[in-house]
């Protein structure tokens, strides 16, 4: 009988002992089992062995002192502590993100309500000015760019500006300017066709609806630049006036859309501004399109090509 008290004794101090071994920021406990090792149990826990040694102080280095039924701890608090922290951060990330987009998408909304609202006064201005006698197409860019969506392409008067070999000019509509100066090649054909010139391209282009086929020999050389930061892409290069039967006394002129356009409602596509000139005295042509108003220089000009779209080549 007395024996028996002092086990029961004992299995109550070797039990709070037991517990007490725990540490007090103990989150989680395991109860040993017959069979456990370290490495069972540690891997059980997707701990590392040595760290279940660090937070069992009872458990010597070789982990040779196991005991069934022992307790033993696998986590403690302060790891706890800090995965909340982590998600509380991980959740005000998430947050800001999303405030940011909001706002992101808020903003473009209204850039394109603004740009769909002046595109539509344009378009009805556009529809009653323009003679009834030119098939009209209207496209709407798909370009990312707001400063090129949703601009009108008119048929016929819409150049494009893709590689050395795909691009477009205007030139006036019959050869030499002949058929507004009574059959006879004008010698100012290119300044006098700025109201009526049309697009001609050196291939057919989705982008240039209507254009015609440029004369096989008229373009000789030509040098294509875009430049992506700026804005603008362009040509530049030598022709052969006469292909276009005009003459090489003419000093040419410039086609560009600002204002009401020269030719009016003309455009370059996927920009919405373009500058181009056809000089056969000096045998160059150049045409650059812009996003920025600055890029195609503004107001007419004599300057020529050279000064105009200063960084071509001419050759
Ligand atoms: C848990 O508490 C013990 C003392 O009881 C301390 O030595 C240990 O560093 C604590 N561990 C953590 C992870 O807070
Ligand atoms: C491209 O445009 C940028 C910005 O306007 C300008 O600084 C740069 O000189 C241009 N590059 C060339 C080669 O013209």
């Amino acid at each position: 009988m007395r024996n028996l008290i002092v086990i029961a004794f004992a299995c109550i101090v070797a039990t709070i002992m037991s517990v007490e071994a725990l540490a007090a920021n103990c989150s989680k406990t395991y109860k040993v089992v017959s069979g456990d090792t370290c490495s069972k149990i540690a891997s059980k826990a997707g701990i590392s062995i040595s760290k279940l040694i660090s937070l069992n102080s009872q458990i010597n280095a070789k982990c040779s002192n196991l005991q069934v039924a022992h307790k033993l701890c696998l986590s403690t608090t302060k790891s706890t502590a800090g995965k909340t922290t982590t998600t509380t951060k991980k959740t005000t990330t998430t947050k800001k993100t999303t405030t940011t987009k909001k706002t992101t998408t808020t903003k473009k909304t209204t850039t394109t309500k603004k740009t769909t609202t002046t595109k539509k006064t344009t378009t009805t201005t556009k529809k009653s000015t323009t003679t009834t006698n030119t098939k009209k197409t209207t496209t709407t860019s798909s370009t990312a760019d707001p400063t090129s969506a949703e601009l009108v392409y008119n048929y016929g008067l819409t150049v494009q500006v893709s590689s050395q070999s795909d691009f477009c000019l205007f030139l006036p509509s019959s050869p030499g300017g002949k058929d507004d100066n009574n059959g006879k090649v004008d010698v100012e054909a290119i300044s006098k066709s700025e109201k009526n010139a049309v697009a001609f391209c050196l291939k057919n282009s989705a982008k240039a609806p209507g254009a015609r086929t440029l004369p096989t020999t008229l373009i000789k050389t030509s040098y294509y630049f875009k430049n992506i930061t700026a804005g603008y892409v362009q040509v530049t290069g030598s022709f052969n006036p006469a292909a276009w039967e005009l003459s090489s006394q003419d000093g040419g002129g410039q086609y560009d859309n600002h204002g009401k356009g020269s030719p009016p409602n003309s455009m370059c596509y996927g920009y919405r501004y373009y500058v181009g000139l056809i000089e056969p005295d000096g045998g160059h042509y150049c045409m650059r399109c812009c996003n920025h108003y600055d890029d195609c220089h503004a107001g007419r000009s004599t300057f020529g090509c050279k000064r105009v779209v200063d960084n071509g080549v001419y050759l």
